[in-house]
């Protein structure tokens, strides 16, 4: 057996928002497929003579599918809010690669993950880049399918603003279309799935930093070189914002003198 003995510490990374955050999205996203494939593909018993005896069968699943929506776009906006409020690891900042240092993370992780040529893991503490690129993805793969599901539904929903995802309907080609887009946007949730659920065990594997628990507890377990660089850039960080902050102090204090002087 081999072991491998190197100094760890724990670091809390994902907060408690962006764990209830990715359970209740990733159960959403569940529910709503298999919900989904029932509404395009109804059973066959559906169209049998005793189809009278389910009831309202079908129109409870559709509650349901629409009730899953609700709460998946409501979810999606706390998370928005977080992406403002919470830590470093939360923010809308990992999601978009603005930064020469992101490009070379995705660079870096498509050597391992899809190339295969290179068999060293990348510490990251956060989200690797690749991976938070993806995560981008996926929350404009929410917002497209929170939007068409929303039109969808518009004909039928008693609710206030209907009339306007109707006629949005309408100005992007009719409900066919938008019931296209729907549809094969779900097919994106299910390849992303697949995709994202084998590359975190496999991350969890070859970096032993418990990463797939770590989205339920909160806490990684990373390399205590690893950690040290993340200290001294959160006490870089730090020095920046105190500095900018006296310089706003500073700012004021000059312009309540010029305020004095002049009056
Ligand atoms: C329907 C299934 C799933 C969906 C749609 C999904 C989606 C997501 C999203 C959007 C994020 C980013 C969270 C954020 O930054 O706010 C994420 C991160 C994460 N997910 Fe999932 N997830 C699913 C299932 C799972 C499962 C089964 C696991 C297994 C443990 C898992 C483990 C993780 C981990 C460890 C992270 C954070 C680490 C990383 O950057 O990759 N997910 N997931």
């Amino acid at each position: 057996m081999i072991e491998k003995k190197v100094p760890l510490r724990e670091i809390y990374v994902w907060q408690l928002p962006v764990r209830i955050f990715h359970w209740v999205n990733a159960g959403c996203i569940f529910f709503l497929i298999i919900t989904g494939l029932l509404i395009a593909y109804p059973p066959a018993i559906l169209q049998s003579e005793g189809a009278q005896q389910l009831g309202y069968w079908f129109a409870y699943l559709r509650f349901t599918h629409y009730t899953l929506g609700v709460i998946l776009i409501v979810n999606f906006l706390v998370r928005i809010y977080w992406m403002f409020a919470g830590n470093k690891f939360a923010r809308w900042n990992n999601y978009i690669p603005l930064t020469k240092k992101q490009w070379r993370g995705i660079y870096e992780t498509l050597k391992v993950d899809i190339f295969l040529l290179s068999p060293k893991p990348i510490y990251d503490i956060g989200h690797n880049s690749l991976a938070a690129v993806t995560y981008g993805g996926l929350f404009m793969m929410l917002i497209v399918q929170a939007i068409t599901g929303l039109c969808l539904w518009s004909p039928t929903a008693e609710v206030v603003g209907a009339e306007s995802f109707e006629s949005l309907a309408f100005s992007l080609g009719g409900l066919m279309v938008v019931k296209q887009i729907h549809y094969y946007m779900m097919w994106m949730f299910i390849l992303f799935m697949i995709i994202h659920i084998y590359l975190v065990f496999y991350h969890d594997y070859i970096e032993r930093t418990g990463i797939a628990s770590s989205i339920i507890g909160g806490w990684k377990f990373i390399e205590e070189p690893v950690a040290k660089e993340y200290e001294q850039e959160l006490a870089k960080e730090n020095i920046i914002t105190q500095e900018k902050e006296i310089i706003k102090e500073l700012e004021k204090e000059a312009k309540k003198e010029e305020k004095t002087q002049s009056s």
